[in-house]
């Protein structure tokens, strides 16, 4: 049985992740693939209970290394339970966010260094990297256009941090794909849901069966 391939989504908030996610499992699933499409924070029961610690009031007051180990420990138990069992069963996974949102926003936002917010993932994760991390960059006002319809105004505990925040978790993902650009594939998100799809699959190219 061939390993299957592990795809993340990754950018800052309002960028069109999770649409695109759905859209490429379903185009995935046409060409006869098993996908499964999970998210981070969460994906397996446990992992979606410490997204509610983290999302929620009870996650207030806490500083970064608390919340880092936080979402280190829901995605520890993610990738144990969901993804590396798909994985090898041959399933795609599509994942919404996986460890680079720590080093952009933990990391970048809150002023942990990325060695410390690899060292938690080596810790929890083995280290486990997507073969391919599609990061879909908006301008901000498209962000801002989306989340007005998305949240009303509703964002939770880390979306609702302020502008500067978000600046400096956007500037880090788009360092990442700088630095590893095999890793990494740059969409631009600005446009309707058909035509970033187009971006996604022409960026996924060579991965295709
Ligand atoms: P979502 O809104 O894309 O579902 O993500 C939930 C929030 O959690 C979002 O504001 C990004 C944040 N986040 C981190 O700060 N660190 C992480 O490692 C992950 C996965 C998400």
């Amino acid at each position: 049985m061939t390993r299957g391939m592990f795809i993340a989504f990754e950018g800052g908030e309002g960028a069109g992740k999770s649409t695109q996610a759905r859209l490429l499992a379903e185009a995935l699933r046409t060409r006869g693939l098993e996908v499964v499409v999970t998210r981070e924070p969460g994906g397996t029961p446990g992992a979606e209970a410490i997204r509610a610690l983290l999302l929620g009031t009870a996650g207030e007051g806490w500083h970064a290394r608390a919340e880092a180990l936080l979402f280190a420990a829901a995605r520890s138990d993610h990738v144990e339970r969901l993804i590396v069992p798909a994985l090898e069963r041959g399933a795609w996974v599509v994942c919404d966010r996986f460890v680079d949102s720590s080093r952009a926003y933990q990391g970048g936002g809150l002023g942990l260094s990325d060695a410390e917010v690899r060292e938690l993932h080596r810790i929890g994760s083995g280290g486990l990297l997507p073969d391919l991390t599609l990061l879909v960059e908006v301008s901000p006002d498209v962000a801002a256009a989306r989340l007005d319809l998305r949240d009303a105004g509703n964002a939770d505990r880390i979306g609702g941090r302020d502008a500067a925040f978000h600046a400096k978790v956007a500037a880090a993902f788009a360092r990442f794909a700088e630095e590893e650009p095999a890793r990494f594939a740059r969409i631009d998100g600005d446009g309707p849901a058909a035509e970033v799809h187009a971006g996604v699959m022409s960026a996924l190219g060579g991965l295709l069966p």
